[in-house]
């Protein structure tokens, strides 16, 4: 038997598996590691970092890595020859945001000791640690949630339930969650047992799974949750014998419990006039608030945003692509973490057509004016006519919901006086170029408001305030839904807005 030592998100484990194994099935299985071709060796993006026993590199490996010499490797091609080391968080953790420009709420805890928040998305996960002496967390850790090998998106880990995945998917998150706190607690000195309170928050789907509630409801009319939550659980984490947990309210089938926890934190029910909460990912939710009622939506973007699909997108991850601008010479660009570009992410996609727009390169339709990719800069990379229709699907769904969201309250876009934008996605998002697509109309640019992860915040809030989580009840019960499944505005306004707008 040889030991794998997988490293990842700083957390090491331990595996035993005979010499001759594959490594990807481990990394799947164990680590929720994304291999975008399926290893079908041509993606070059499943890159970790290995010592000891593994199998020796190859001519066509060699040819997909342009950086071999600094120790990358790919992963689908590995076999276990003996003891080695595998550390795979380059792959797109780096950048997940775990801060928040949130409202401060006085400290009112209903426990004494340690305390935990996590914020379970369906691509990353985010755990914060906490005193109920203090506000702020003591400490925090992110990484890429490992139910991806279920599906990259909630729709395809619904199916998964289908199949009979409800309970495995329901031990990869609370395994993971637990391996996170352990890992916080080691960190802050903290003895397992001192966790007197968790709070976690999620979308739907996430929570269903979670609580090993069958999703299935979900996905089809008429969209029946098994739960909408906002109750104490029965079970535990793992090793967390002491800990109390409790899941926030989500809205409705479609809109989360992460979403009231950003709303909570945004402060925007209190911050006078017409706001609008937009959190953007594989499904775009938000919320508007008018003064009197709140309403909310959500609309299925697709990966695009998330840089999947797109044939050379990653997350926001370490050799991404995460802004392009015109400059003097050609498109000019930015590589998270610096060094050579690997891939684009979202923030760069709509980057790179704002530019292209302006350049002419693109149509208002979306066509490629001359040939059939457009280069990015010399960065090597380039875009595909297929990777611009995807971008124009998932910016049409997010534009014509917001749309609809305040046609449904007869409110212009001129009335708004803030937008929150939430998520990893909004954090990096340049509302310039947002607008130069369509994504945003140009009313808002200059009204935007970038809050960081306000859900995990949020959930913090409830955590550490009583007042908190009494409120989060009601922003739940107020908040109304629309189903945009059966509403013609919306379809009419998804296919208008497939356009690239060529306002400035
Ligand atoms: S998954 Fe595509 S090369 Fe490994």
């Amino acid at each position: 038997m040889a030991e794998v030592t997988l490293i990842q998100d700083g957390i090491r484990r331990q595996y035993f598996v005979p010499a001759g194994t594959p490594l990807m099935p481990l990394l799947q299985r164990e680590a929720g590691f994304a291999f975008p071709c399926g290893g079908n060796y041509t993606c070059g993006k499943c890159r970790v970092r290995v010592s000891g026993g593994i199998s020796e590199m190859t001519p066509r490996e060699h040819a997909l890595l342009s950086d071999a010499a600094e120790g990358a490797r790919l992963a689908c091609f590995l076999t276990v020859l003996g003891d080695c080391e595998v550390v795979v968080g380059s792959q797109g953790s780096a950048q997940i945001v775990t801060d928040a420009d949130a409202v401060r709420i006085p400290l009112d805890p209903n426990y004494t000791g340690v305390g935990a928040a996590f914020d379970i998305g369906t691509t990353t996960v985010v755990c914060y640690l906490f005193s109920s002496e203090r506000e702020s967390p003591l400490a925090s850790l992110a990484g890429q949630n490992r139910e991806a090998p279920f599906g990259a998106d909630v729709i395809s880990r619904i199916e998964a339930c289908k199949k009979g995945a409800v309970l495995q998917q329901q031990d990869v998150i609370r395994n993971q969650m637990s391996e996170m706190l352990e890992t916080l607690c080691g960190r802050e000195g903290v003895t397992l047992s001192d966790i007197q309170r968790i709070v976690v928050t999620g979308n739907t789907v996430m929570l269903h799974l979670l609580a090993g509630l069958d999703p299935s409801g979900l996905a089809a009319a008429p969209f029946t949750p098994e739960s909408l939550f906002g109750s104490w659980q029965g079970w535990k984490l793992d090793g967390f014998s002491n800990a109390q947990i409790y899941l926030p309210d989500c809205i409705s089938a479609f809109v989360g419990a992460d979403i009231t926890c950003s709303i909570l934190a945004s402060g925007m029910l209190d911050s006078g006039g017409v706001s609008l909460l937009l959190d953007i990912g594989t499904n775009g939710e938000m919320a508007l608030f008018d003064g009197t009622c709140l309403t909310s939506c959500s609309v299925a973007a697709g990966p695009a945003f998330e840089g999947a699909g797109i044939s050379c997108g990653s997350g926001a991850a370490n050799g991404a692509i995460s802004s392009v601008c015109i400059g003097q010479d050609g498109l000019q660009y930015e590589v998270i973490g610096g060094g050579k570009a690997h891939s684009i992410c979202g923030s760069g996609l709509i980057d790179a057509a704002a530019a292209f727009l302006s350049l002419g390169a693109l149509d208002e339709t979306g066509l490629i004016a001359d040939g059939e990719t457009l280069s990015i800069g010399n960065s090597g990379l380039s875009l595909t006519q297929q990777d611009i229709r995807r971008l124009q699907l998932a910016k049409a769904a997010v534009a014509a919901g917001m749309e609809t969201l305040l046609h449904e309250r007869e409110i212009g876009f001129c009335e708004v006086g803030q937008v929150f934008l939430c998520g990893g996605f909004g954090s990096y998002l340049d509302a310039k170029s947002a607008a130069r697509i369509g994504l945003l109309p140009k009313e808002l640019v200059s009204k935007t408001k970038t809050i960081g992860n306000a859900a995990g915040a949020g959930a913090g809030c409830i955590l550490q305030s009583d007042a908190a989580l009494q409120r989060s009840r009601q922003i739940a019960q107020q908040a109304k839904t629309i189903d945009l499944s059966v509403n013609a505005y919306f379809m009419e306004r998804y296919v208008e807005n497939m356009l690239f707008k060529q306002g400035d």
